[in-house]
């Protein structure tokens, strides 16, 4: 019998090359493989793909341009993480992604979405473009190359 296709049966495998492209190393953003699929497992976490013609799937047929992966607590949802292959930015396919994730909470009836960002990341002019405020600092959440600490910045944006 031919070989299952890697998709969508094993949807790491779409994320994880975006994943190791997209982050620098410098700051300690990316999770490794171990910690994506652990955070799959989870009923209350979940990916979103894009290919590099805006379609937005869960099984995309082609290459994967972009994901983003998100949890849900009760009425709150959470960013937990959002990358496009550095060779396709700029062309809208991060804001296909943040409107994807937004429109989606909303329509589950989310009362608040959130994210966290490593202070001074660019994307902050995307976030605060689709509704999101700063609520507070993460002195030193993430841990960058040879040890450096990092401060987090939480933005939330309220349905209500
Ligand atoms: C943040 C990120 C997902 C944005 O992806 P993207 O596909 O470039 O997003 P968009 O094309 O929708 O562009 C977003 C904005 O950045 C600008 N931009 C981003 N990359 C650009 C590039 N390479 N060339 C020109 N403009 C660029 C766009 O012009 C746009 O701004 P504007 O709409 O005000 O003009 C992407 O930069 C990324 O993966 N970064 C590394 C991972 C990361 O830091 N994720 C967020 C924290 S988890």
């Amino acid at each position: 019998m031919a070989a299952a296709p890697a998709y969508p049966d094993d949807p790491v495998d779409a994320i994880m090359p975006v994943m190791e492209r997209a982050f620098d190393p410098e700051f300690g953003e990316a999770w490794n493989r171990r910690q994506v699929s652990d955070a799959l497992l989870l009923g209350t976490c979940s990916y979103v793909l894009i290919g590099s013609d805006g379609q937005i799937s869960r099984d995309l047929e082609g290459a994967t341009a972009g994901f983003y992966l998100a949890r849900k607590v009760l009425d709150e949802e959470e960013l937990l993480l959002f990358a496009v292959d550095p060779a396709l930015r700029g062309h809208g396919l991060g804001n296909a992604l943040l409107d994807h994730f937004v429109a989606s909470a909303e329509q589950r009836g989310a009362a608040r979405v959130f994210l966290e960002m490593r202070r001074g990341n660019p994307a902050e002019h995307l976030y605060l473009r689709h509704g999101f405020r700063s609520i507070g600092v993460r002195p030193g959440y993430y841990r960058g190359h040879g040890g450096t600490r990092l401060d987090a910045v939480s933005f939330e944006r309220s349905f209500a």
